[in-house]
């Protein structure tokens, strides 16, 4: 799903000289409250750098269709390139229109009513139903929960269904394994030969490396993505000899330092993102017991601030790592495809009874916002507006009045609990 990142445009930019503001970085403007029409769920200003971007609740039923066009501080700073990829508008909508989606084209696993609900058009027993253990396969989104469309490893590379990959098993990608752990290489020989295993998520203390590897070639995604592994949920490339690669070295960074002073990693740490220069210098010890350093570059504030450092903090690093690996260890009745999907995760998975749906998610906004959520209104709007917030969820999968029902009672038990609270 498209992130989306909003944010409010320095005051202080808009009143440089043309000439001189183009040559720093620009952050873009959020809207929460404004109408946008019925039915209008997203609207972003088309710009380059992106000057605003607007979100309205979709109604019950309903939900925001993706991608959405987005931003990084990154491509703010780009002005023109030859290459649409660099762009956060190509192939992304701009104005989105609230969709009932929902309950089409379903993968296995999710409720049913009817056939033409799912991928397979096979619904029994209220669920989707795909092929057993065995069928042969083209494509995952024909086997059925638990299973995969996974080849023999030999020639002539015939693909079955066959139960997900456990701990250690040789993948290609994370959806060829169990839903708490993700494929990637286990040490730097495996990256030398392409070979990837599955690994439990968040299972590395701190010290233990692995291969690592870029997926995003953007440091600040690539310590997080790569960190998928570590109990910390950080990792750092990590050269400890001549040896061209890194390793993944899993951390707990000390500190901050930015051209703002130096922070504690439970602070916000502020940066000035004007400054095409300004970097935040985080702070690690290595297994050898030398103090290093990895380089990120400033990120796009919502509050008008300077700026601030991108990475979350421990705690909410902390935070998340433990809802998400439980809402994975739920998921099983969810198709491997769905585990990312936090509406399949409200049906077949954990659902919305449980409260680890919403706190997942709104650690999720942190993880993924961190600059953009150190403002309270920004952070409330993502919450509450973002497609795949727990209220945008909540309204999109059950319809009508049923939806208005649970609303209800949200609010019921909100008035409850501040009346116990008083
Ligand atoms: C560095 O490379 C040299 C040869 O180029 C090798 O002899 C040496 O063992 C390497 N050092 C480490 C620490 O890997
Ligand atoms: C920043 O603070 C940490 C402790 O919080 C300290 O160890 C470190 O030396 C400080 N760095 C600088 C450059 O002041
Ligand atoms: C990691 O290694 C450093 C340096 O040897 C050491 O100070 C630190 O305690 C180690 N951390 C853990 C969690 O073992
Ligand atoms: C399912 O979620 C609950 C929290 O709602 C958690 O305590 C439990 O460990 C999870 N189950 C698995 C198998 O991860």
């Amino acid at each position: 799903m498209a992130l989306i990142f909003l944010s409010l445009a320095l005051p202080l930019i808009s009143s440089l000289p043309t000439s001189l503001s183009d040559t720093l970085t620009k952050c873009p403007r959020i809207t929460c409250s404004e109408p946008l029409g019925d039915d209008v769920c997203f609207l972003h200003s088309s710009d380059n750098p992106v000057s605003w971007i607007k979100l309205q609740s979709c109604p019950p039923g309903k939900l925001c269709p993706s991608p959405l066009a987005s931003f990084t501080t990154h491509s703010q700073s780009i002005l023109a390139a030859n290459d649409p990829l660099k762009s956060p508008t190509f192939q992304r909508l701009t104005k989105a229109t609230c969709e009932t989606t929902y309950n089409r084209n379903l993968l296995p696993g999710r409720k049913c009513t009817s056939n033409f609900q799912c991928q397979s058009f096979v619904c029994e027993e209220q669920k989707c139903k795909g092929y057993s253990s065995g069928a042969s396969c083209y494509k995952h989104e024909q086997c059925d929960i638990g299973l995969a469309c996974i080849s023999k490893g030999a020639f002539p590379y015939a693909t079955t269904c066959d139960s997900l990959r456990k701990i250690g098993d040789q993948c290609e990608e994370d959806v060829e394994c169990q839903q708490t752990s993700v494929c990637w290489y286990q040490t730097r020989g495996d990256f030398y030969q392409s070979k990837k295993s599955c690994i439990v998520k968040y299972g590395l203390s701190d010290n233990q490396t692995f291969g690592w590897a870029p997926k995003h070639y953007e440091t600040y995604q690539d310590v997080l993505y790569n960190g998928r592994l570590c109990q910390s949920g950080f990792a750092v490339p990590y050269y400890d000899s001549n040896d061209t690669r890194p390793l993944g070295l899993c951390t707990t960074f000390t500190n901050v330092y930015t051209d703002q002073g130096n922070f504690t990693m439970n602070q916000a740490a502020q940066c000035m993102v004007s400054n095409l220069a300004s970097y935040c210098q985080y702070h690690y010890t290595t297994p050898t017991g030398i103090e290093n350093v990895v380089k990120i570059r400033c990120a796009c504030p919502a509050d008008g601030s300077i700026g601030y450092c991108p990475l979350p903090s421990i705690e909410a690093m902390r935070k998340y790592s433990l809802y998400d690996y439980a809402l994975s260890g739920n998921g099983t009745n969810c198709h491997t495809l769905d585990r990312n999907s936090e509406l399949a995760q409200s049906d077949c998975g954990i659902g919305l009874t449980s409260s680890l749906l919403e706190s997942y998610l709104n650690a999720k906004v942190l993880i993924e916002q961190w600059p953009l959520a150190q403002n309270e209104r920004v952070r409330k709007c993502l919450e509450d507006k973002r497609p795949e917030s727990y209220k945008g969820i909540v309204l999109a999968s059950v319809a009508g009045s049923e939806a208005q029902w649970i609303l209800v009672r949200m609010v019921i038990s909100v008035v409850i609990i501040s009346a116990l609270l008083i």
